[in-house]
Protein backbone atom coordinates (compact mmCIF):
# COMPACT_ATOMS: atom_id res chain seq x y z
CA UNK A 1 0.00 0.00 0.00
CA UNK A 2 2.56 2.31 0.97
CA UNK A 3 5.07 1.44 -1.90
CA UNK A 4 2.03 2.28 -4.33
CA UNK A 5 1.29 5.46 -2.88
CA UNK A 6 5.45 6.44 -3.08
CA UNK A 7 5.34 5.14 -6.61
CA UNK A 8 3.77 8.06 -8.27
CA UNK A 9 6.15 11.09 -6.84
CA UNK A 10 9.67 8.91 -6.43
CA UNK A 11 8.54 8.20 -10.76
CA UNK A 12 8.05 11.94 -11.16
CA UNK A 13 11.38 12.75 -9.44
CA UNK A 14 13.51 9.96 -11.25
CA UNK A 15 11.91 11.12 -14.72
CA UNK A 16 12.74 14.69 -13.37
CA UNK A 17 16.71 13.67 -12.51
CA UNK A 18 16.47 11.41 -15.93
CA UNK A 19 15.19 15.09 -17.80
CA UNK A 20 14.20 17.93 -15.77
CA UNK A 21 10.39 19.36 -17.46
CA UNK A 22 7.59 21.23 -16.58
CA UNK A 23 7.03 22.45 -13.62
CA UNK A 24 8.10 19.65 -11.67
CA UNK A 25 11.30 20.05 -13.28
CA UNK A 26 11.43 23.41 -12.97
CA UNK A 27 11.36 22.33 -8.73
CA UNK A 28 13.97 19.63 -8.99
CA UNK A 29 16.63 21.50 -11.68
CA UNK A 30 16.60 24.04 -8.03
CA UNK A 31 16.82 20.81 -5.51
CA UNK A 32 19.29 19.20 -7.63
CA UNK A 33 21.47 22.25 -8.18
CA UNK A 34 21.68 22.69 -4.06
CA UNK A 35 21.94 19.19 -3.62
CA UNK A 36 24.57 18.40 -5.73
CA UNK A 37 26.74 21.63 -4.75
CA UNK A 38 28.92 19.91 -2.21
CA UNK A 39 29.74 16.81 -5.11
CA UNK A 40 30.07 19.78 -8.18
CA UNK A 41 32.62 21.30 -5.77
CA UNK A 42 34.25 18.04 -5.33
CA UNK A 43 34.28 17.19 -8.93
CA UNK A 44 35.68 20.15 -9.67
CA UNK A 45 38.01 20.36 -6.87
CA UNK A 46 39.90 17.22 -8.77
CA UNK A 47 39.65 19.15 -12.38
CA UNK A 48 42.07 21.91 -11.07
CA UNK A 49 40.60 24.34 -13.60
CA UNK A 50 43.18 27.03 -14.73
CA UNK A 51 42.24 30.78 -15.29
CA UNK A 52 42.57 30.91 -18.97
CA UNK A 53 40.79 27.38 -19.71
CA UNK A 54 38.03 26.63 -21.83
CA UNK A 55 35.68 24.25 -20.20
CA UNK A 56 32.06 22.24 -21.15
CA UNK A 57 29.89 20.81 -18.47
CA UNK A 58 27.68 18.15 -19.97
CA UNK A 59 24.45 17.79 -18.67
CA UNK A 60 24.52 21.25 -17.33
CA UNK A 61 21.14 20.78 -14.94
CA UNK A 62 20.33 24.27 -12.98
CA UNK A 63 24.12 25.52 -14.28
CA UNK A 64 25.76 25.18 -10.72
CA UNK A 65 28.77 23.72 -12.00
CA UNK A 66 29.32 26.35 -14.99
CA UNK A 67 28.55 28.54 -12.37
CA UNK A 68 31.61 27.88 -10.20
CA UNK A 69 34.02 26.70 -12.95
CA UNK A 70 33.37 30.25 -14.73
CA UNK A 71 34.56 31.41 -11.37
CA UNK A 72 37.93 29.52 -11.45
CA UNK A 73 38.32 30.17 -15.77
CA UNK A 74 37.92 33.71 -15.19
CA UNK A 75 40.03 34.90 -17.96
CA UNK A 76 38.51 31.68 -20.03
CA UNK A 77 35.21 30.18 -21.49
CA UNK A 78 32.49 28.08 -20.10
CA UNK A 79 29.94 26.48 -21.87
CA UNK A 80 27.12 24.51 -20.71
CA UNK A 81 24.89 21.42 -22.74
CA UNK A 82 21.68 19.99 -21.47
CA UNK A 83 18.99 18.50 -23.29
CA UNK A 84 15.79 19.93 -21.10
CA UNK A 85 14.62 23.21 -22.64
CA UNK A 86 13.66 23.90 -18.21
CA UNK A 87 17.42 23.14 -17.91
CA UNK A 88 18.86 25.45 -20.29
CA UNK A 89 17.00 28.31 -18.70
CA UNK A 90 17.39 27.63 -15.33
CA UNK A 91 21.11 27.34 -15.97
CA UNK A 92 20.90 30.92 -18.40
CA UNK A 93 19.23 32.12 -15.04
CA UNK A 94 22.18 31.15 -12.62
CA UNK A 95 24.62 32.35 -15.02
CA UNK A 96 23.40 35.24 -16.03
CA UNK A 97 26.28 38.01 -16.04
CA UNK A 98 28.74 35.52 -17.21
CA UNK A 99 26.45 35.08 -20.57
CA UNK A 100 25.69 38.55 -20.82
CA UNK A 101 29.61 39.13 -20.98
CA UNK A 102 30.10 36.07 -23.56
CA UNK A 103 32.42 34.21 -21.11
CA UNK A 104 29.26 31.54 -20.31
CA UNK A 105 27.16 29.78 -22.94
CA UNK A 106 24.56 27.33 -22.37
CA UNK A 107 22.92 25.32 -25.14
CA UNK A 108 20.13 23.15 -25.61
CA UNK A 109 21.78 19.47 -26.88
CA UNK A 110 22.27 16.19 -26.56
CA UNK A 111 25.25 14.11 -25.04
CA UNK A 112 25.62 11.69 -28.07
CA UNK A 113 26.06 14.73 -30.23
CA UNK A 114 27.69 18.20 -28.77
CA UNK A 115 26.91 21.26 -30.53
CA UNK A 116 30.86 22.18 -30.79
CA UNK A 117 33.05 21.48 -33.03
CA UNK A 118 36.29 19.24 -32.79
CA UNK A 119 39.40 20.28 -30.71
CA UNK A 120 37.27 23.00 -28.89
CA UNK A 121 37.95 22.43 -25.14
CA UNK A 122 40.77 21.63 -22.09
CA UNK A 123 38.32 20.25 -20.09
CA UNK A 124 34.67 18.12 -20.12
CA UNK A 125 32.86 17.65 -17.33
CA UNK A 126 29.60 15.44 -16.23
CA UNK A 127 28.45 15.83 -13.08
CA UNK A 128 25.86 13.03 -12.18
CA UNK A 129 24.51 12.78 -15.69
CA UNK A 130 26.41 10.02 -17.02
CA UNK A 131 23.96 6.94 -15.72
CA UNK A 132 20.93 8.51 -18.17
CA UNK A 133 22.97 8.59 -21.25
CA UNK A 134 20.93 6.05 -23.52
CA UNK A 135 24.35 5.16 -24.78
CA UNK A 136 27.33 6.34 -23.12
CA UNK A 137 30.38 5.79 -25.22
CA UNK A 138 29.19 7.89 -27.46
CA UNK A 139 29.26 10.14 -25.33
CA UNK A 140 32.71 9.30 -24.10
CA UNK A 141 33.70 9.85 -27.87
CA UNK A 142 31.84 13.05 -28.15
CA UNK A 143 33.94 14.39 -25.01
CA UNK A 144 36.70 13.16 -26.85
CA UNK A 145 36.56 14.87 -30.09
CA UNK A 146 35.30 18.12 -28.93
CA UNK A 147 38.33 18.11 -26.15
CA UNK A 148 42.07 19.55 -27.62
CA UNK A 149 44.94 16.87 -27.36
CA UNK A 150 45.88 16.79 -23.51
CA UNK A 151 42.68 17.91 -22.31
CA UNK A 152 41.06 16.25 -19.03
CA UNK A 153 37.60 14.06 -18.76
CA UNK A 154 36.05 13.98 -15.88
CA UNK A 155 33.12 11.77 -14.93
CA UNK A 156 31.22 12.38 -11.67
CA UNK A 157 28.62 10.31 -9.97
CA UNK A 158 26.99 10.44 -6.86
CA UNK A 159 25.88 6.59 -6.59
CA UNK A 160 28.07 4.17 -7.16
CA UNK A 161 29.39 0.69 -6.47
CA UNK A 162 32.56 2.28 -4.29
CA UNK A 163 31.40 0.08 -1.21
CA UNK A 164 32.70 1.60 2.10
CA UNK A 165 34.16 -0.93 4.35
CA UNK A 166 32.49 0.46 7.08
CA UNK A 167 28.54 2.08 5.58
CA UNK A 168 27.08 4.98 7.10
CA UNK A 169 23.67 3.75 8.63
CA UNK A 170 21.99 5.76 5.92
CA UNK A 171 23.63 3.33 3.23
CA UNK A 172 22.99 -0.19 5.23
CA UNK A 173 19.39 0.99 5.63
CA UNK A 174 18.86 2.35 2.21
CA UNK A 175 21.83 1.85 -0.30
CA UNK A 176 20.92 -1.56 -1.64
CA UNK A 177 17.72 -1.13 -1.96
CA UNK A 178 18.13 2.27 -3.84
CA UNK A 179 20.62 1.07 -6.33
CA UNK A 180 18.61 -1.71 -6.51
CA UNK A 181 15.73 0.12 -7.49
CA UNK A 182 17.63 2.74 -9.92
CA UNK A 183 18.87 -0.75 -11.89
CA UNK A 184 15.69 -2.00 -12.42
CA UNK A 185 14.99 1.73 -13.94
CA UNK A 186 17.40 1.24 -16.21
CA UNK A 187 20.21 3.11 -14.50
CA UNK A 188 23.67 1.62 -14.79
CA UNK A 189 25.73 1.71 -11.34
CA UNK A 190 29.25 1.87 -12.28
CA UNK A 191 32.23 1.28 -9.91
CA UNK A 192 35.40 3.58 -10.51
CA UNK A 193 37.09 0.95 -12.03
CA UNK A 194 33.99 0.36 -14.99
CA UNK A 195 34.43 4.11 -15.22
CA UNK A 196 37.98 3.87 -16.28
CA UNK A 197 37.63 0.95 -18.37
CA UNK A 198 35.37 2.79 -20.14
CA UNK A 199 37.11 5.97 -20.54
CA UNK A 200 40.19 4.15 -21.91
CA UNK A 201 37.79 2.31 -24.87
CA UNK A 202 37.10 5.62 -25.49
CA UNK A 203 40.58 6.58 -26.15
CA UNK A 204 41.53 7.90 -23.64
CA UNK A 205 44.96 8.01 -21.66
CA UNK A 206 46.07 8.12 -18.09
CA UNK A 207 42.80 6.74 -16.60
CA UNK A 208 42.31 7.35 -12.75
CA UNK A 209 39.82 7.70 -10.72
CA UNK A 210 39.01 8.85 -6.82
CA UNK A 211 36.58 7.80 -4.67
CA UNK A 212 34.46 9.06 -1.19
CA UNK A 213 32.55 5.76 -0.77
CA UNK A 214 30.77 7.19 2.70
CA UNK A 215 29.77 10.71 0.63
CA UNK A 216 25.77 10.15 -0.62
CA UNK A 217 25.84 6.35 -2.50
CA UNK A 218 29.78 6.23 -2.95
CA UNK A 219 31.07 9.24 -5.06
CA UNK A 220 33.22 9.01 -7.01
CA UNK A 221 34.84 10.94 -9.96
CA UNK A 222 37.14 9.45 -13.00
CA UNK A 223 39.50 11.61 -14.80
CA UNK A 224 41.49 11.00 -18.09
CA UNK A 225 43.47 12.88 -20.58
CA UNK A 226 42.76 12.85 -24.63
C1 LIG B 1 20.58 14.56 -12.09
S1 LIG B 1 20.70 15.94 -13.19
C2 LIG B 1 22.30 16.62 -12.77
C3 LIG B 1 22.45 18.04 -13.22
C4 LIG B 1 23.75 18.73 -12.81
N1 LIG B 1 24.90 18.20 -13.51
C5 LIG B 1 23.93 18.63 -11.32
O1 LIG B 1 24.86 17.93 -10.86
O2 LIG B 1 23.13 19.23 -10.59
C6 LIG B 1 21.02 15.16 -14.75
C7 LIG B 1 21.04 16.16 -15.89
O3 LIG B 1 21.55 15.52 -17.06
C8 LIG B 1 20.76 15.92 -18.17
N2 LIG B 1 20.89 14.86 -19.19
C9 LIG B 1 20.59 13.55 -19.04
N3 LIG B 1 20.87 12.88 -20.17
C10 LIG B 1 21.37 13.77 -21.06
C11 LIG B 1 21.83 13.68 -22.39
N4 LIG B 1 21.84 12.52 -23.05
N5 LIG B 1 22.29 14.80 -22.99
C12 LIG B 1 22.28 16.00 -22.33
N6 LIG B 1 21.83 16.15 -21.06
C13 LIG B 1 21.40 15.05 -20.43
C14 LIG B 1 19.35 16.08 -17.60
O4 LIG B 1 18.51 16.90 -18.39
C15 LIG B 1 19.64 16.68 -16.24
O5 LIG B 1 19.67 18.08 -16.26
Amino acid sequence: MIDKLLKRPLELVEDNFKQPNGRAGRLIGHVMAKQHRTLTVWAIEHMEVRRSQRVLDIGCGGGMAVKLLSEQATQGFVAGVDYSAEMVRQSVRRNVDGVAAGRVEIKQGDAGELPYGDASFDQVSAIETFYFWPDPMRGLSEAYRVLKPGGQVSVTLEMSREAAEKPTAKQRLLGRRFTERSEREGLRILSGADLVEMLGKAGFRDARFVAEPLRSFGWVCALARK
